[in-house]
């Protein structure tokens, strides 16, 4: 039998290029080697207020793009989170089984909770109910992004936990970093990994922007004071289109060199755009 994958989008925002690049694309190319389940976790976007009917077309859209990106539902799963209630019911049993202290750790939380007058429960119970999207499938593998790593740890800790105390009854989930997949900065400000929920429209490339957009968007770009590219000394800016290029035609190290090396920055995001 094939070791089970498992991963979660939360269905708000936008999807983009960094989503594409950091974590779909590895997903259709691991659906050959795994079992995957790919989970739209709606119970997690409510964490923070969702109005209805968006949100509904929002898990549609979502559907939608996975599809597209070259996920095959007659190898794998996708998952409504909402839909199937055992991820409620497990996240109260492990809920049950875990010490505040460990949720009032996670650096999302207090990241999330800083920014907020109200904090609302499910803001700090947002990691034991991925716990249970995870377990719940026995899941071998969760391929994340550095940024959810902490969660994973959290995962761990609470199944042995729970089998300490009930026996042996989950499998422990790895984490699977991603080994080639970009890390895509923000247009407007390549010191931010580019987010779903960054409301400045030139920040993310949307897997659903029209080419005019794209091109309008990386001609706006943030670069640095050089005047053309030096693989020598560059801004994070620079690296940023460098590498999304990189990532979408797959050219080698020396490629790259060979082709930008005193490319003016103007035509560097012609380049990139197309
Ligand atoms: N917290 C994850 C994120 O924001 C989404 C998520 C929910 C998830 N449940 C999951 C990821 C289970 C992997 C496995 O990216």
């Amino acid at each position: 039998m094939k070791p089970r994958v498992l991963s979660g989008i939360q269905p708000t925002g936008s999807l983009h290029i960094g989503n594409y690049l950091g974590a779909l694309k590895n997903w259709v190319r691991m659906q050959h080697d795994y079992e995957c389940v790919f989970c739209i976790v709606d119970l997690h976007a409510i964490t923070v207020h969702q109005e209805p009917a968006e949100l509904r077309r929002k898990i549609e859209q979502t559907a939608a793009i996975f599809l597209a990106a070259g996920i095959d539902p007659k190898i794998s799963s996708v998952v409504v989170q909402s839909t199937v209630p055992a991820h409620a019911e497990l996240a109260w049993l492990l809920t049950c089984a875990t010490p505040l202290g460990w949720l009032e750790r996670m650096t999302q939380f207090k990241d999330k909770a800083a920014k907020q007058e109200s904090i609302g429960d499910g803001l700090l119970q947002y990691p034991v109910l991925m716990a249970a999207d995870i377990l719940l499938y026995k899941a071998n593998a969760v391929p994340v992004g550095d940024d959810q790593s902490q969660h994973l740890e959290l995962t761990r800790d609470i199944a042995q936990r729970f089998n300490a105390l009930y026996g042996d009854t989950f499998v422990m989930p790895e984490t699977k970093l991603p080994t080639v997949g970009a890390r895509i900065m923000g247009l407007d400000d390549p010191s931010k990994k580019m987010s779903k929920s960054e409301t400045g429209s030139n920040h993310a490339i949307g897997l659903l922007d029209e080419p005019s957009v794209i091109r309008k968007k990386v001609m706006r770009a943030t670069t640095d004071s050089n005047p053309a590219v030096d693989f020598e000394s560059m801004g994070a800016g620079v690296v940023n289109l460098l590498t999304i290029h990189q990532a979408f035609t797959g050219w080698t190290d020396d490629q790259m060199k060979q082709h930008f090396t005193g490319m003016r920055y103007g035509d560097l995001k012609k380049t990139v755009a197309e």
